[in-house]
């Protein structure tokens, strides 16, 4: 969603999005987790990574629960 900020997430995360360098593997883990990361990563409590928080800001909650959603099915 280049128009709203948002990078796409293969660009550091791989393009199956299964983890590159530093980049944890998204692909196939819990929906669940992923919205609560995404959410710890918007409030601050998870700060070791200035890159996803930015990210993370930019992605309202629907946004935030359909990625989640489409990251766990990969
Ligand atoms: C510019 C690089 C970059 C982009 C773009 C990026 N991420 Fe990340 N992401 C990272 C890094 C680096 C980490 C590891 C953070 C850490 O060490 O805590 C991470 C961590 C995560 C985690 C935590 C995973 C786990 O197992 O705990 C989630 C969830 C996540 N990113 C989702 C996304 C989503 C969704 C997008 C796209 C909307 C995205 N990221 C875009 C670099 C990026």
């Amino acid at each position: 969603m280049p128009d709203q900020g948002t990078p796409a997430c293969a660009s550091c995360h791989g393009a199956q999005v299964q983890g590159a360098g530093t980049s944890p593997r998204l692909a196939g883990q819990p929906q669940e987790y992923l919205l609560r990361q995404i959410e710890v990563f918007k409030n601050g409590t998870r700060g070791n990574a200035p890159v996803t928080t930015a990210v993370a800001h930019t992605l309202n909650a629907d946004q935030a629960r359909a990625v989640a959603a489409y990251l766990q099915s990969r």
